[in-house]
């Protein structure tokens, strides 16, 4: 085991009655990914040996969806939200034999940055708190520090008036050894004002001992939690605000930042262009010097250097688009894969595609895809020519080369160098349209 082994609890048993939501907190979606994504990706960045999610109200949704953001985090269910320590107790068998710094973090607060979570997990001290400068310290607990260090904390119900003009305040955030925290977590007891076991007691139990404890400050807005859809949408604008600054502090072009949203996991590269109006969902990855027009949706997918897309355009998960690939509007991209210097421009749908270098897809190409039941794929070769308003009913082939003719409903493969055209016939009937109308005026005249 490493030296400076560390594992990561993230507490989520909580409901969040204040939502006013059937839906557990932390799976509200904040920066396009569930709230708790953000803990889990701050938690990440501490290389931990482990992470584990305490959950309780919901747990098998707040489990499923953990198992798509970290498929490598554990849950343990804590049937009875009894307090911030008893969730933490919870984790003690999912920790057996571990040796390092357990870092306790809270699913509904996603701003802790990733440089104070280290300056805690690094810290010698052998129980270290993250505490902030409330400017309204309201119901937060309270932080009792000597020149000895960190004595205890009184949470606010708890507090005489002394105590609750301290102003500074617990975030939630803690570490300490693993060692210590078997010794100390069973004796904690819930005789307070709430009736609940609380982890913050943990201070005064360990300096009991002879042990060294320390606070580290952060900014109040690190701390923020999210307890209620005003919070969350305020939450929202703090993320965005971050991500836009970030992107332009990269070298990314943003033509009008306040309209473009980012996800947790956007990723962008220098030089590359964004207009207005553009909403990244998450697991995106934009190469430099690609450009994304006005109006477009993303998410999931991946653009290559010197690519352009939209305005107007969907990409979907799945969708990699190659170098210089040209993606105009009314496009929509899923599950396809588009070879560098593809030219899809306008008003079709590309689903479980392969499209080969080069290859020139007609406005109103259509992967007809779904039978109703199951999904099919079409490949197409490289320079091939589909030519406007062709139904590629999947599965099927379109070879290098080749093309099909305006308006085919293409359902057998097509050989290199073929051209494929599947459509009625023209019959062209000479005089009957002047004939036509002319019998249709007479008609509507007699009336
Ligand atoms: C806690 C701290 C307080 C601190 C404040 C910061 C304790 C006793 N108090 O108070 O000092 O200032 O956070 O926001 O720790 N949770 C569980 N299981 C439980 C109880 C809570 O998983 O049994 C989770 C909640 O879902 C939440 C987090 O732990 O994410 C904090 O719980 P909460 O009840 O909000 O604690 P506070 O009373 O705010
Ligand atoms: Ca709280």
């Amino acid at each position: 085991m490493a030296e400076n082994a560390v594992a990561v609890v993230i507490l989520a048993a909580g409901q969040g009655s204040r939502m006013q939501s059937d839906l557990p907190k932390v799976l509200h979606r904040l920066g396009g990914v569930p709230l708790f994504g953000h803990a889990l990706a701050a938690a990440r960045s501490l290389e931990p040996e482990q992470v584990i999610v305490v959950t309780g109200h919901g747990s098998d949704r707040v489990t499923k969806a953990l198992s798509k953001l970290d498929p490598e985090a554990r849950t343990v269910l804590q049937e009875e939200q009894l307090g911030t320590g008893h969730a933490v107790r919870q984790t003690l068998p999912e920790l057996e034999g571990f040796e390092g710094k357990v870092v306790v973090l809270y699913g509904d607060t996603p701003f802790i940055g990733e440089d104070t979570l280290a300056a805690i997990a690094s810290h010698t001290s052998d129980l270290v708190v993250l505490g902030f400068e409330a400017a309204d310290p309201g119901r937060y607990g309270r932080l009792i520090v000597t020149d000895r260090g960190l004595e205890r904390i009184v949470e606010f119900k708890d507090a005489d008036a002394a105590t609750r003009d301290i102003a500074l305040c617990n975030s939630g955030v803690m570490a300490l050894d693993a060692s210590l925290l078997r010794q100390l977590i069973g004796k904690l007891t819930n005789d307070n004002a709430s009736g609940e076991y609380y982890l913050t007691d943990l201070v005064a139990l360990a300096r009991a001992e002879g042990r060294r404890a320390d606070v580290v400050i952060c900014d109040e807005e690190e701390t923020l939690g999210i307890n209620t859809r005003a919070e969350l949408a305020q939450a929202e604008r703090t993320f965005q605000a971050r991500a836009r600054a970030r992107a332009l502090e990269d070298g990314v072009t943003l033509t009008d930042p306040d309209s473009v949203w980012f996800a947790l996991d956007t990723f962008i590269g220098r030089d590359a262009i964004i207009g207005p109006n553009v909403v990244f969902g998450p697991g995106v990855t934009i190469e430099s010097e690609a450009e994304i027009l006005p109006f477009c949706h993303l998410e999931g997918c991946h653009v290559s250097s010197g690519a352009t897309v939209g305005p107007f355009a969907r990409l979907r998960p799945g969708a990699e688009l190659g170098g210089d690939v040209h993606v105009g509007n009314f496009v929509e991209i899923k599950n396809a894969v588009l070879d560098e210097g593809v030219k899809v421009g306008h008003l079709t749908y590309l689903g479980d595609a392969h499209i080969g270098e080069a290859t020139n897809i007609g406005a109103g190409t259509i992967t007809c895809n779904y039978d109703g039941v199951m999904k099919h794929r079409t490949e197409i070769g490289a320079r091939a020519f589909i030519g406007s308003d062709t139904m590629l009913v999947a599965p099927v082939r379109v070879g290098d080369d080749a093309m099909t003719g305006s308006g085919s409903v293409i359902t057998q493969d097509v050989p290199d160098g073929a051209l494929a055209i599947g459509r009625a016939r023209q019959a062209n009937k000479p005089g009957f349209a002047t004939r036509l109308m002319a019998a249709l005026r007479a008609k509507k005249e007699a009336k």
